[in-house]
């Protein structure tokens, strides 16, 4: 009988060596999700800022911890891009009260990106005032030139969350990693219940990170896959389709319709999209699409123009 490492060496040393940072500045979560949950334990957050609209679970974590949330969102006017003169002013405007931010990048459910030299200048303001930064990169493999994960070494205050389940497309087998300081690192890992990561959510993360071909091809389809999706949504009656940096698309319904009547529909005909009405910030009107094969988007689009057409 084999348990897993609990130290998870192997991996810790493989996104060393493709990181150019010492292991002790990653610690493995059985998903990144598990890591989002020790975060708020590991910094002993009080009050944190979620940029939004977002995913819900900072909020959630920090809110289990005893934590509570201040929200700033992103306006639908600026196309759902976060303002970086609006975060920084909340920051200030929090004071000695705001202990973290947390902003995810590219951004869930709405696809928008900032540069790394917007989240770096957030970062250091942010980190001169001791306020921990935590940029959610789960989606970031596809855009890995805004990444910030290599300045942990230069901003002892910036913590990077990575996925195993989108871009290597492993949900199931629960696996994300967090990279920062190494004291906070050694405060989390400390927290965490030993074995949460299984032996064969780690090997396959030290296999996927070799795969550069998976990456390649990935990215190639992406792309144009994105953006024939992106053409072909935009060309229905009312639709508003956001820029996205990621493998989804936000999309707003025409006025008058409600997100959830559209999600229902399209269930019954065996198709999942996401109904964002309830995200914090976002409209009734709301929805978010994966972009999947060619033929599973042909789909998609044939039967929300039914719908539009009801
Ligand atoms: C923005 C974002 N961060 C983190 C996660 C958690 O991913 P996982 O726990 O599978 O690594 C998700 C999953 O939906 C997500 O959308």
């Amino acid at each position: 009988l084999h348990y897993p490492d609990p130290d998870c060496v192997a991996l810790r040393q493989a996104l060393a060596k493709r990181w150019h940072l010492s292991p002790d500045r990653f610690a493995i979560g059985n998903g990144s999700s598990e890591l989002i949950y020790l975060l708020p334990y590991a910094l002993s957050l009080r009050h944190a800022v979620v940029v939004g609209p977002t995913f819900s679970e900072y909020e959630r974590a920090v809110v289990a911890a005893g934590g509570r949330v201040t929200h700033i969102h992103a306006t639908r006017r600026a196309q759902y891009q976060p303002s970086v003169e609006h975060i920084l002013g909340a920051v200030q405007r929090g004071g000695r009260t705001i202990d973290a931010l947390f902003l995810c990048n590219p951004n869930s459910p709405t696809g928008q990106v900032l540069e790394a030299a917007s989240v770096l200048h957030i970062a250091r303001r942010a980190s001169a005032q001791g306020i921990w930064v935590i940029v959610d990169e789960t989606f970031v493999e596809y855009c890995e030139e805004v990444t910030v994960l290599p300045q942990v070494a230069r901003l002892p205050r910036l913590l990077v969350l990575r996925s195993l389940t989108k871009f290597y497309a492993l949900p199931g087998l629960r696996i994300g990693y967090l990279a920062g300081a190494q004291d906070i690192i050694a405060a989390l890992r400390g927290k965490q219940p030993p074995w949460s990561v299984n032996a064969l959510a780690q090997e396959a993360a030290c296999v996927a990170l070799h795969d550069r071909r998976h990456v390649r091809q990935s990215l190639a389809f992406m792309r144009q896959e994105r953006q024939r999706l992106v053409l072909a949504l935009q060309a229905l009656p009312g639709l508003t389709v956001f820029p996205s940096a990621a493998n989804f698309l936000l999309v707003e319904l025409p006025r008058s319709s409600r997100a959830g009547h559209c999600v229902q529909a399209l269930r019954r005909q065996g198709l999942l999209i996401r109904d964002c009405s309830s995200v914090a910030g976002l409209n009734e009107r709301t929805i978010r699409v994966a972009v999947r094969t060619p033929a599973q988007n042909r789909r998609v689009v044939a039967t929300l123009q039914q719908w539009l057409a009801r």
